[in-house]
């Protein structure tokens, strides 16, 4: 197995079976504290790269294995604050040395489900800063580093949302829609400067987000569930969000797969592309 089910247990995977596709190379990870941002970091550390998580809740070194932590370095900051980024680039550059080979945006938050008749400032900005201004100041901030060496990999994580109109709110659908575009333009800008850039689409994932919208619950843009919005876009989520034996939920760690190798040399001529990771749900 390279991968748990869960990345919420220590993470020990078979070196035998982990080609050491990051040996040598630096990569920054947001939203490294959980789901499928945490996945993503074990997995790189799993296949030797160094990794810089940068997350605004605290990291559980417990998750990694002890051989792992000295190549791995957290800075906790929210990303959204003046700064913030810029900050975890230097952070990165002063513990490993001048070079960022991968950018991994995964930080992200869900809305309320409000539409745009109801859709408050604070939900519309807290989710567009954090699901699209963040990821597109990381890459300002990382692509010099990857232009000097003409190499570099970039990964946003965006949603199903990203495509259908049917299964977030207008903010979260806008934001993760905006991040296709930026995803786009960063692939076509730099495609002669050894810089990909590709983003996937997770459909429902057995993370924090997916298990609130499985139980109906509420938002984490802090605002509250909208239910009239919500019963609008249930009988799509019921399509594939609820676990069942026909549609068994996708783990963070079959995520954290799909990104290693658009990462791995396999990729290599794949640039610009929207990858769904859904198992169909998308085609809906
Ligand atoms: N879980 C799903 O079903 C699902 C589906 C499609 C897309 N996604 C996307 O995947 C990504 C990760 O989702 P997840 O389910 O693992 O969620 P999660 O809540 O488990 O992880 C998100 C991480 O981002 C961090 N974060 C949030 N705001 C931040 C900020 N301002 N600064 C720094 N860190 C911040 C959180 O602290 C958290 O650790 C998100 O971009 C999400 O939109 C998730």
């Amino acid at each position: 197995m390279l991968y748990n089910t869960s990345p919420d247990s220590l993470f020990l995977p078979q070196q035998s079976n982990i080609d050491p596709l990051g040996f040598g190379k630096v990569a920054i990870v947001t939203g490294c504290s959980s789901g499928i941002g945490l996945a993503v970091t074990q997995l790189l550390l799993a296949h030797q790269f160094q990794v810089c998580g940068l997350d605004v809740a605290e990291f559980d070194y417990h998750l990694l294995r002890e051989a792992d932590h000295g190549k791995f370095h957290f800075h906790k900051g929210d990303l959204t604050s003046p700064g913030i980024v810029e900050e975890g680039v230097r952070i990165c550059v002063a513990g490993f040395g001048p070079r960022i080979d991968v950018l991994v945006n995964v930080a992200g938050v869900m809305d309320n489900f409000s539409s745009a008749d109801a859709v408050t400032d604070e939900v519309w900005d807290k989710v567009m800063a954090v699901n699209l201004t963040v990821p597109v100041k990381m890459m300002r901030a990382v692509i010099p580093f990857m232009k000097e060496k003409k190499d570099g990999c970039i990964i946003n994580v965006a949603s199903t949302a990203a495509k259908s109109g049917a299964v977030a709110g207008v903010a979260y659908t806008a934001s993760k829609h905006g991040l296709i575009g930026a995803t786009k333009n960063v692939a076509w800008r730099f495609r002669n400067e050894g810089i990909r850039c590709n983003a996937v689409l997770p459909g429902a994932i057995d993370s924090s987000i997916g298990k609130r919208i499985a139980q109906g619950g509420s938002s984490n843009a802090g605002s509250a569930w909208d239910p009239e919005a919500f019963a609008e876009i249930e009988p799509v989520h019921a399509l594939q969000a609820r676990p069942s034996e026909t549609t068994p939920t996708i783990t963070p760690h079959e995520v954290a797969k799909t990104i290693v190798f658009l990462i791995s040399d396999n990729a290599r001529t794949i640039n610009g592309v929207s990858l769904p990771v859904d198992k169909a749900w998308g085609v809906v």
